[in-house]
């Protein structure tokens, strides 16, 4: 793998462009996408499943945690030591707190997002919170405009428009709202929680791509950057949301095999999306991840007993047909800059 560093007045955001193989982008897009799938059915069912109610705040907290583990790992693998790597973080993350502070924003955002997701997805059934959760690729899309100033074509602001024609028509199946008379949901509550999601989505995944290629600081220490302010944050909104339940009942209340699951499947579905912006960028993972809408759609149709409909279908080849069009080669005339970018082995 290579990283190219590219300095053009034009568009001084992103400096630093990674490439990677197709089939690297291929395999990191395709875990994620079933990693997304496999969370929010896995978080659904532990809502809705009868027992000793597990409290989210503390899950948003262990994914956390099991986030920067992960990253101090492969800043191992990177460094080749645990002393390097220490140094490396020391170095990197503590001497340098007007950098490590950039990744506050972000991590603050994500953090009220994570807990978002618990708050629809117990008010809302798992393919309505995905495919309303899909208006965060236009969030991404005018976000990464006004922040990156990306260029986005007419043809790809209309895959985007065939994007949402697809998720739509998935989300008018006649089985999309039937969970709605369940006395415990309000889906009113849950589509504030979506929706105001979105946005969060959109700005911190946008800001996120602008720090890691505005600098050639590695993605691991990005990561362990807004990782501890992460857990951070995510303790405050233990302390402020749950801490009498937690006082009570302690930390980990509730924590059945399912809900460590939803840790594991929350920190790999983070770590890989952290990989795919740094290869591609959100509006890719975006359409990415409205492949996931389908999957857990038919998932849900099995676990929780619905019908696949003619709507269903046709939504799906919408999306189907917008990541096509999105995809499309453009006519881009060569930079003049780009033939004295400057490449370097990471
Ligand atoms: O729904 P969306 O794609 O915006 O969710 C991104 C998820 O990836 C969030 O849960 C966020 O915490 C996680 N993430 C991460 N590390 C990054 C960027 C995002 O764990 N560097």
């Amino acid at each position: 793998m290579e990283v190219a560093t590219k300095q053009d007045k034009e568009e001084p955001q992103p400096v630093v462009t990674y490439s990677a193989s197709l089939g690297f982008k291929l395999y990191v897009l395709c875990v994620m996408t079933l990693n997304v799938a496999g969370y929010i059915l896995l978080l659904r069912y532990t809502r809705t499943v009868d027992g000793p109610m597990y409290i989210s705040t503390t899950t948003v907290v262990m994914i956390e945690v099991a986030k920067l583990i992960c990253s101090l790992l492969m800043l191992v693998r990177d460094n080749r030591s645990i002393g390097a790597m220490i140094r490396d973080v020391y170095k990197n993350v503590f001497c340098n707190p007007t950098d490590t502070f950039k990744m506050c924003i972000p991590s603050i955002i994500y953090m009220i997002q994570n807990n978002l997701a618990f708050v629809a997805l117990s008010n809302l059934d798992a393919g309505t919170y995905q495919v309303t959760y899909q208006l965060k690729i236009v969030t991404t899309a005018l976000f990464s405009v006004a922040l990156l100033r990306k260029n986005i074509s007419w043809l790809q602001w209309f895959a985007i428009l065939v994007l949402f024609s697809g998720v739509a028509c998935v989300q008018l199946q006649p089985g999309a709202f039937s969970q709605k008379s369940d006395p415990h949901m309000n889906f009113a509550v849950g589509l504030a929680a979506i929706l105001a999601a979105c946005l969060c989505s959109g700005f911190a995944g946008v800001y996120f791509e602008k720090v890691l290629k505005g600098s050639d600081t590695s993605l691991w220490i990005r990561n362990v950057q807004m990782y501890l302010f992460g857990i951070v944050s995510g303790l405050v909104g233990v302390y402020t949301k749950d801490y009498g339940k937690v006082m009570e009942n302690g930390f980990f209340y509730g924590y059945t095999p399912y809900v460590w699951a939803i840790v594991a499947a929350g920190s790999i579905g983070g770590l890989y999306t952290s990989v795919v912006v740094k290869y591609t960028d959100n509006i890719i993972k975006g359409f990415s991840t409205a492949i996931s809408i389908i999957l857990s759609s038919i998932g849900s149709f099995y676990l929780f007993g619905k019908n696949i409909s003619l709507l269903f279908c046709l939504g799906s080849l919408l999306v189907m047909v917008a990541i096509f069009l999105y995809g499309m080669p453009r006519k881009v005339a060569p930079k003049p800059s780009e033939s004295s970018a400057t490449t370097k082995p990471v």
